[in-house]
């Protein structure tokens, strides 16, 4: 079974509340996911393999580290995990960005796929999927058995709040992909949204309805 982490870190905390708070703006709700997303992407990145390399500081060589092999790519679930791009690529400058489209019908709430462009090399690269939120898990499932068709192996999944029913499924349907979290929240409305969440992520963020 996959690992679930909550990165409970008291910065990333705090900013939560602010991006759960309804008063909270577009302006300002974007600044704050951009600035967890980055945050949590140092977690994220904790096991990512390094080489020795050979540095001459002013005063003599010595030896360090740097990151080795494997790229990385960035895909966020659009529209709202185009959210947590720009924070994650602070970190990760080399990261190159695929993209899924899939929004979720609003009375069904199954998602439905309309857009996916990957790197060429998508198979070779470390990929870290991005999404705010996991509720039922259909939007994460959906776009990581679209990445493993086009033959992605190495997959993680990170989300700012996810539903317990989401990361159920997730770990049900693909067992070899870890989750990151900042928090598992309470359970679903009967709307399928999280609560207590922070309402719909991709109109907060794009001020849409
Ligand atoms: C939201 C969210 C996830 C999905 C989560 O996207 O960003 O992708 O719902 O729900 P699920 O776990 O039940 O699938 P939405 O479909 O609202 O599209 P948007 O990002 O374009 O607003
Ligand atoms: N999508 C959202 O944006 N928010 C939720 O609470 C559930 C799905």
């Amino acid at each position: 079974m996959s690992k679930v982490t909550q990165i409970a870190h008291p910065l990333i905390l705090h900013k939560l509340s602010f991006i759960r708070d309804k008063n909270t703006g577009s302006k300002d709700f974007r600044e704050l996911v951009e600035e967890v997303a980055m945050l949590m992407a140092y977690e994220v990145t904790r096991d990512m393999k390094t080489e020795t390399v050979e540095v001459e500081t002013p005063i003599c060589k010595t030896e360090c580290k740097i990151l080795a092999g494997k790229k990385v790519a960035i895909v966020p679930i659009l529209r709202a995990g185009l959210g947590m791009v720009e924070g994650m690529l602070r970190l990760i400058p080399a990261a190159k960005v695929g993209h899924i489209g899939l929004y979720r019908d609003e009375k069904t709430l199954q998602p439905v796929e309309y857009f996916c462009k990957l790197p060429q090399d998508i198979e070779e690269r470390d990929i870290i999927v991005t999404d705010p939120m996991l509720a039922t898990g259909g939007s994460a499932i959906d776009a990581i058995s679209l990445l493993k068709k086009k033959g992605a192996k190495c997959i993680r999944l990170m989300c700012l709040i996810g539903a317990p029913e989401g990361v159920k499924a997730v770990q049900e349907a693909h067992p070899d992909v870890d989750i990151y979290l900042a928090s598992i929240d309470e359970k679903l409305n009967e709307k399928g949204y999280i609560v207590p969440g922070l309402g719909d992520a991709g109109d907060r963020l794009f001020g849409t309805k």
